[in-house]
C-alpha cells in the first residue's frame, strides 16, 4: 500500500469510522481502494480530516468506487455535472437533507454511496447524523423481519423536488412524468456483505404496496421512529476539509440545520448504484431448532 500509515478507527461499535493516514488528493493504488471499500461496507460511513481536494480530485476519488451519478434535479458547478453543491447561508429558506433520508432513493438504481466534502463550516452546529440500517434491521424481532421482507415500497421525488431546482416554476415542465419514482423492497440485501438493511425513509418513501393507507402510514411511522433510535447512530462534527463517505445501501442521514444564519458549504460527489433486491436469508423451516 502506497500510504503505510493508513488506519481505520471505529467511532461507535455499530456505525462510523475515522480514517487517517491517507491523502485523497493523490492517485490511490488498488490495494488502498480495496481497503477503503472494505472499511466502508463494514462501518457504513467513513470520516476523513484535512483533505484539500479540487473538484477534479474529488471526482477522481469517487470514480475509484464506480461511475458518478448526476442528480436528477439539482444544479451543478459549470463543467462539473456530477458535483452537487451543498450550501446554506442567511438567505436559505431550506437546506438539503434536513430530514432522515437515503440519497435519491426515488431512482430505479439509487446511488451506492456519497462523498461530501465541506470547505466552510459554521463556528458550531451543522453536524450530520448517520444511522445504520443494518443495526435497525438486526434489532427487529424475527416475525417483524419476516413480515417486512415480503413488502415493497414506493419512493417518489415529486414531493421533494416540486418547486425546487430544475423543477422550479419556469425552469422545466412541471409534469408528473418528469419526477423520478421507483419501487424498492422494504428490506434490501447489501450486495457486498449480504447483510439485510431497512430501506424506507421519510424523505422519499410514500407508501407500502398491498397495505391499506392506514396500515402503510402506521407501519412507516413505526419504522421511521425505529430507524431514528440513537443507538443506531453516529454524529459527525465537521471542520473545513472534512469528508464523510457513506454507503447509501446501509445508512440514512440527517443534516442538522441548527446554525442559521451562518454559512455551511461544500460539494458532494455521488456514486451510481444498482437496483435494490432482497434475498431471503434462510427459510422458517431451516431456522427451527425444535426437532420435528
Ligand atoms: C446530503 O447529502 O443529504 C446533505 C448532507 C449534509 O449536508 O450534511
Amino acid at each position: 500500500m502506497s500510504q503505510p500509515s493508513f488506519r481505520v478507527s471505529p467511532v461507535t461499535p455499530r456505525i462510523g469510522a475515522e480514517v487517517s493516514g491517507v491523502d485523497l488528493s493523490l492517485p490511490l493504488d488498488d490495494e488502498m481502494v480495496r481497503a477503503i471499500r472494505t472499511a466502508l461496507v463494514e462501518h457504513q460511513v467513513l470520516f476523513f480530516r484535512d483533505q484539500d481536494l479540487t473538484l477534479d480530485q474529488h471526482k477522481a476519488f469517487g470514480r475509484r468506487f464506480g461511475a458518478l451519478h448526476v442528480h436528477p434535479a439539482s444544479p451543478s458547478p459549470e463543467g462539473h455535472p456530477e458535483v452537487l453543491p451543498i450550501h446554506a447561508d442567511a438567505r436559505s429558506k431550506r437546506v438539503a437533507g434536513e430530514a432522515w433520508h437515503t440519497d435519491v432513493s426515488c431512482d430505479e438504481e439509487p446511488p451506492m454511496a456519497s462523498i461530501l466534502r465541506l470547505h466552510t463550516v459554521p463556528p458550531c452546529g451543522g453536524d450530520t447524523l448517520f444511522a445504520s440500517m443494518f443495526a435497525a434491521y438486526d434489532a427487529l424481532s424475527r416475525p417483524m423481519q419476516d413480515f417486512l421482507s415480503g413488502l415493497t415500497a414506493v419512493h417518489s421525488g415529486e414531493h421533494v423536488y416540486r418547486g425546487y431546482y430544475k423543477y422550479a416554476e419556469g425552469q422545466r415542465a412541471d409534469s408528473k412524468a418528469a419526477f423520478p419514482q421507483a419501487r424498492h423492497p422494504v428490506i434490501r440485501t447489501h450486495p457486498e456483505s449480504g447483510r439485510q438493511a431497512i430501506f424506507v425513509n421519510t424523505g422519499f418513501t410514500t407508501h407500502i404496496e398491498g397495505l391499506t393507507r392506514r396500515e402503510s402510514d402506521a407501519l412507516l411511522q413505526f419504522l421511521y421512529a425505529h430507524c431514528a433510535r440513537p443507538e443506531f447512530q453516529v454524529r459527525f462534527r465537521w471542520a473545513p476539509g472534512s469528508i464523510a463517505f457513506w454507503d447509501n445501501r446501509s445508512t440514512q442521514h440527517h443534516a442538522m440545520w441548527d446554525y442559521y444564519p451562518q454559512v455551511r458549504s461544500g460539494y458532494r460527489v455521488t456514486i451510481q448504484g444498482d437496483r435494490p433486491f432482497h434475498r431471503a436469508q434462510e427459510s422458517a423451516a431451516s431456522r427451527s431448532t425444535v426437532p420435528a
